[in-house]
């Protein structure tokens, strides 16, 4: 090869090198932006590169905020630390309720609400929204002054019309209790039919009746009570059952039986 052979190929290996060394550095930066995309609960449109990732932060007033339960701690029979990691466990889904929300509503303003992605994030927050709004509904109903339920209440009566006393609807709760596996026990009205039902619901999105509405709201999920009972539900059931509410019960049920 001569001087200029020579000169030729060295140039096309470096011409080579260099275009590698571009494709290489392009793929990392790919990677990097993956993984920030996915810690900083960004989004990133395909069509896009860095100057286009979109902020989650523009859900303004259709964003939920997660309310304050730490006037629990202290109840008795449940420890601060099971409730301190229930109140963590509750924010994290009302965090993610407000991810998803953020997450679609970019997709839907970018075009992208054709894309499997969107489906799919449409398809977890009824998992995200009602996990959120169940454990509100359950800290909602707890106290650390116990409140029965009035004897002349429009609740009571309605206990007693459909279940025959109080005592059988507090039968069938518990025996509810005893069901495998993690879940929610609530007692729904429904208005439609004018009756009350216990209804068990195991995954916090599948399994609600339509057209009914949560008026006492149980958390049988491990988290609940495992800390503190282990896997003895009885003992978390009396704690529970001797810490409702019932006043905030009954003024659903006003609510929902106008
Ligand atoms: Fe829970």
């Amino acid at each position: 090869m001569n001087k200029f052979g020579l000169f030729i190929a060295t140039v096309l290996l470096l011409f080579l090198g260099i275009h590698a060394i571009r494709q290489w550095h392009a793929s990392s930066r790919a990677s990097v932006g993956t993984a920030k995309t996915l810690a900083s609960d960004t989004l990133t449109p395909s069509s896009g590169g860095d100057d286009k990732t979109i902020k989650n932060d523009t859900l303004g007033d259709r964003m939920y905020v997660a309310k304050n339960f730490t006037h629990l701690l202290g109840i008795p029979g449940l420890s601060n630390q099971l409730l301190e990691n229930h109140f963590k466990l509750y924010q994290g889904y009302v965090d993610n309720t407000n991810k998803l929300l953020e997450l679609t509503k970019n997709m839907l303003e970018h075009g992208e609400a054709a894309k499997p992605e969107f489906c799919e994030l449409k398809r977890r927050l009824g998992w995200e929204f009602n996990g959120m709004r169940l454990h509100e509904l359950y800290f909602e109903n707890l106290s650390i002054v116990p409140h029965a339920l009035s004897q002349d209440s429009a609740l009571m009566r309605k206990i007693e019309q459909d279940y025959g006393t109080f005592s059988a609807m507090d039968r069938e709760v518990r025996a509810m209790a005893k069901i495998r596996g993690i879940g929610w026990i609530v007692l729904y009205y429904d208005s439609i039919a004018q009756k009350l039902m216990n209804m068990w619901i195991g995954e916090h999105n599948e399994g609600h009746p339509a057209g009914c509405t949560p008026l006492l709201v149980i958390d049988l999920w491990e988290h609940a009570y495992m800390t503190d009972y282990g896997i003895k539900r009885d003992g978390y059931m009396d704690v529970i059952m001797r810490s409702i509410a019932w006043d905030v019960v009954e003024k659903r049920f006003e609510k929902t039986s106008k």
